[in-house]
């Protein structure tokens, strides 16, 4: 199978132009395994910046963009933008785009197939919040939201699915492993089932919410873990250990 483990850094809405050059000064120091894809998203605004600041060897990801190349559509970017940044990723699906910001199924699903048609590599997020988890129904939402992303997506090597329970989010509470495993495995099953065999073996479905260097390890460790996305913790020195969840220390 031969799936290549993927980190993400969320940074999300924090840090200035000083802390987070200093934070990608010194990823560009530090010791990465080479068999590990490593992606860092800071606000649209320093995209040029940090990508200037990182080593090449580190992708850099935009946390959102529009559905279209340009136009009258103020306060938004484009994935065209985006590559003129020297950007290479995009975060869709964001449970705090979801939820705090209430963009739909159908936005998202848009956004995903004109990012790709741009050329972006896509990190498309699902997840349940703890209502839907509690209520038994965390398949049918995450399948619901895989559905809308694969609808939208004609070249699944430029997809890392992130399934991002959002009761685990900025919580404190990651999934126990087995959660993790559980829907991961299931999520593969669906792909499986719904795009095909060879789509499910080889794309990376990666964990977000709440990891941090005491649980990346054990999670890690787990069949269908194939990274993590990362908010907090990534903006600290600890990411580096997140980074190195599989290597051998
Ligand atoms: P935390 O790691 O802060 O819980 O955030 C996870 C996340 O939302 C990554 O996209």
């Amino acid at each position: 199978m031969g799936r290549k483990f993927f980190v993400g850094g969320n940074w999300k809405m924090n840090g200035s132009k000083k802390t987070l050059g200093e934070l990608a000064a010194s990823l560009g120091k530090a010791n990465l395994p080479e068999d590990t894809e490593v992606v860092v998203s800071p606000p649209f605004i320093y995209l040029s910046y940090i990508r200037d600041t990182l080593v090449s060897k580190i992708a850099v990801a935009a946390q959102n963009c529009y559905k279209v190349p340009s136009g009258a559509f103020t306060g938004e970017i484009s994935p065209a933008m985006i590559k003129d940044c020297g950007a290479s990723w995009i975060i869709l699906g964001h449970s705090e785009r979801r939820h705090v910001f209430g963009e739909s199924d159908e936005l998202i699903g848009q956004k995903v197939a004109h990012a790709l048609a741009e050329g972006l590599g896509v990190i498309a997020c699902v997840g349940e919040k703890l209502d839907e988890r509690e209520a038994g129904s965390t398949e049918k939402v995450v399948f619901a939201q895989t559905r809308v992303i694969a609808d939208n997506v004609k070249d699944w090597s430029k997809v890392v699915l992130a399934y991002e329970p959002v009761w685990a989010i900025g919580t404190g509470k990651t999934a126990s492993p087995q959660q993790a495993q559980e829907i991961h495995e299931k999520m593969r099953h669906w792909l499986k089932d719904n795009v095909g065999k060879e789509v499910a073996d080889s794309v990376r479905i990666i964990y977000g919410g709440s990891v941090t260097a005491a649980t990346c390890r054990e999670l890690a460790g787990m069949a269908d873990v194939d990274g993590f996305l990362v908010g907090g913790a990534s903006l600290k020195p600890e990411f580096v250990h997140i980074i190195r969840a599989r290597q051998k220390e």
